[in-house]
Order: C-alpha cells, then sequence, then structure tokens
C-alpha cells in the first residue's frame, strides 16, 4: 500500500472515540479507502444506534480529508454507500491533486481530550468566533456557546446527572469500569481509558479503586450517600468550566451523527490551534438518545425521570428544541492533561 494512504489512515485515527474504543477498520483498494464501523467495539448505554460512534467516525473522516489535502489528495467521500452494508460508513476516493497547507493539520496530533480542572476564565469573542466558523465549515450543525454563569449552574447540576446513574446504575457501573485501563501498556491491545487520563484527585482515586465493587459501592451509597458526594464534586468541576459548547443539528440518522462528527473535529482542532482545552461531557445527551430509541427500561424510574430534565435544562440553555446534540463540551483554559491517550495500530486489510 502506497505510504501516502497509510499516513491517511493513521492521523484518521487520532480522532477521538467514545471511551478511546476505535471503532474503525479499513479495507484500501487502488485509491479507495473504504471506512468500517467495529459495533461491537461500544455496545454501551452511551452508544443507541451507534451514534457514539458514528460522532467519532466523522471526526476520523475530517481527520482523514484535511490528512489528503495535506499529502497532496483530492478526497471525495460517499457515507453509506452500501444499503446492504450498514458497516461500511464511508468510502474515500483519492485523486491526485497539488498538496494543499491546511491550517488544522498540524493539530490533529495536538488535540486531546483535558479533563482538568478548568479555570474558568471566558473565551474571548475572537475565540468563540473562530471555533463557531471551524465548525460551520464542516457544513452540518452549529456550534453554540454558553458562559453566562447563572446558566452554567444550572448545567452542571443538568450533566452531573451522568455520575448518578454511573454508580447508581449496575450496568453503566460495570461499563465504566471494564474501560478503564489502570496501566499505560494496556493501552497497545485494547480501547478504553488510561486511568490518568481522567484525573482523578488523589481522594477520587481512592473511592474510584473502592466502588468498583458494586456491592461496597452500593452500602456506600446507603450509608454516607457516595453517589451523591461524587455528582457534587463534578456538578462545581463542570460548572466552573468558563464555557461550555455544544454541537446543534437537525435530524438523528446515521448520516446526521456522521457529518456532525465532523464539526466536531474541526471546533475541536481549532481549539487546540486557540490553545483551548475541551473535555466532552456527553453522558446525558446521549441517555437521552437511548431513551428516544426505546431504551427506557435500561434505566430506573427515578433516573429516567432525572435524565428527562437534565436533558431539558440542557436542550433549552443550548436552545435546541427538538433539534439533536451530538457533542457537549467544557471548553477553557486548562494545565495540560496529565497523560494523553494512545492508539492501537490501525486495522487495514487490502
Ligand atoms: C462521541 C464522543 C463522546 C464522548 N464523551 C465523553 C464524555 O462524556 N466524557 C469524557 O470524559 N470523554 C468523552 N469523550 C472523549 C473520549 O473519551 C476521548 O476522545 C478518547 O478517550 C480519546 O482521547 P483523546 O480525545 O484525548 O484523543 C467522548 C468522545 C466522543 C467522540
Amino acid at each position: 500500500m502506497p505510504s501516502d494512504l497509510k499516513k491517511i489512515i493513521s492521523d484518521g485515527c487520532l480522532a477521538p472515540s467514545g471511551e478511546n474504543c476505535q471503532p474503525w477498520k479499513f479495507v484500501v483498494k487502488e485509491n479507495a479507502i473504504s471506512v468500517y464501523n467495529l459495533p461491537d467495539a461500544d455496545r454501551s448505554l452511551y452508544n443507541s444506534k451507534q451514534k457514539g460512534t458514528y460522532v467519532a467516525h466523522g471526526a476520523l473522516i475530517e481527520n482523514m480529508a484535511l490528512s489528503a489535502a495535506q499529502n497532496g489528495y483530492e478526497a471525495n467521500v460517499e457515507l453509506f454507500p452500501a444499503a446492504n452494508e450498514p458497516d461500511l460508513v464511508a468510502v474515500l476516493t483519492l485523486k491526485k491533486t497539488a498538496p494543499r497547507s491546511e491550517a488544522l493539520y498540524p493539530f490533529l496530533e495536538k488535540r486531546c481530550t483535558n479533563r482538568k480542572d478548568f479555570t474558568g476564565a471566558k473565551l474571548t469573542d475572537d475565540q468563540k468566533i473562530a471555533l463557531i466558523a471551524a465548525a460551520a465549515d464542516a457544513g452540518a450543525g452549529e456550534l453554540r456557546l454558553v458562559d453566562d454563569e447563572a446558566a452554567l449552574k444550572k448545567l452542571g447540576d443538568a450533566l452531573a446527572i451522568n455520575e448518578k446513574v454511573i454508580f447508581e446504575n449496575k450496568a453503566l457501573h460495570d461499563f465504566f469500569y471494564g474501560h478503564i485501563l489502570w496501566k499505560e501498556h494496556e493501552q497497545d491491545k485494547a480501547g478504553g481509558f488510561y486511568v490518568k487520563t481522567l484525573e482523578f484527585l488523589p481522594h477520587q482515586l481512592k473511592g474510584v479503586e473502592l466502588f468498583k465493587n458494586w456491592s461496597v459501592l452500593n452500602i456506600m451509597n446507603k450509608l454516607v450517600g457516595a453517589s451523591k458526594m461524587i455528582v457534587n464534586e463534578n456538578a462545581a468541576k463542570y460548572a466552573k468550566s468558563g464555557t461550555l459548547g455544544a454541537i446543534v443539528m437537525a435530524g438523528d440518522a446515521p448520516k446526521d451523527f456522521v457529518k456532525a462528527g465532523r464539526a466536531v473535529q474541526r471546533a475541536w482542532l481549532a481549539a487546540a490551534k486557540l490553545g483551548l482545552s475541551m473535555h466532552p461531557c456527553t453522558g446525558v445527551v446521549f441517555f437521552n438518545e437511548q431513551v428516544k430509541d426505546g431504551g427506557a427500561a435500561n434505566f430506573s424510574a427515578p433516573h429516567l425521570a432525572l435524565i428527562a430534565a437534565a436533558y431539558g435544562e440542557i436542550a433549552a440553555a443550548f436552545g435546541a428544541g427538538n433539534q439533536t446534540i451530538p457533542m457537549l463540551w467544557r471548553i477553557g483554559f486548562a494545565d495540560p492533561p496529565t497523560a494523553r491517550s494512545m492508539r492501537m495500530p490501525p486495522n487495514i486489510a487490502n
């Protein structure tokens, strides 16, 4: 395989994905790269109908398109080209052309998730304009920003419903713990969160280690309100971010999520260019998709009520109405992350 094509694929794989599950594989035939979804990479309650995974694929495709242009190819992208092959997310057909310098390209490697506490400082108007314009260039989805302190306080409480569900719902708890990688080298073989990228404070890490045991967590929830304490800490952290941003889009078909993923990636790369930190906080919005798609039975009645109320707050704050929110981040200023997530070697067949 030509080294250019290999480079375009490996640049693509720098894209973010839920739990860093890297749900993709590639087939290369002459000048065409087929991008396949691996639906078993994330079967969690966060990934109803593969919607989160499709956002990740959009980010992957955006990276590949930027890399193609930078390396002297025009990439024609066809989404879901074969009705009988739902896992074939895209075919990129490459035509040789003059290399084009892409302003966002140098930031493919620099972009990352930063889960540290942010300073709370606000973005400047120029920074806001640059992020919104970068997302708009993808041609699908719109970036909306909220930085009013009263709204952030409400949104902090709403977003932290994610942690309440994780620490009170066995399926979510088991999924979360099943995806923590405790050693850096484990990232060579499996997707998942390398624990140092989760930026737990020392007392939080002790709790996370202890609560791996569901029975212990249950007892601690009853005795000392452990989940409540976790929720309160996270709500405060989210509220103190300075700015929250969401991509809002019409539709909720697979193609819509992939296209929105391209906007997600462009905004995230532009943030990296501006030296801004980003941390997705998408639990509640993807729980909402799960419920919408008929998965209400996966949650308790009290959690369903909390998810509905929290999503209502989020949709109102971002003016989403009955549109879809495929991504929501904390955006702001922070020290660099303690550790960076790694990628497995790409799975490429001819
Ligand atoms: C659709 C989507 C949803 C995500 N949601 C969350 C989230 O709710 N919380 C979080 O900490 N990270 C979230 N992430 C970030 C991923 O965990 C992260 O991209 C992955 O671990 C790779 O790390 P990197 O972004 O530093 O390359 C999300 C990423 C994607 C693509």
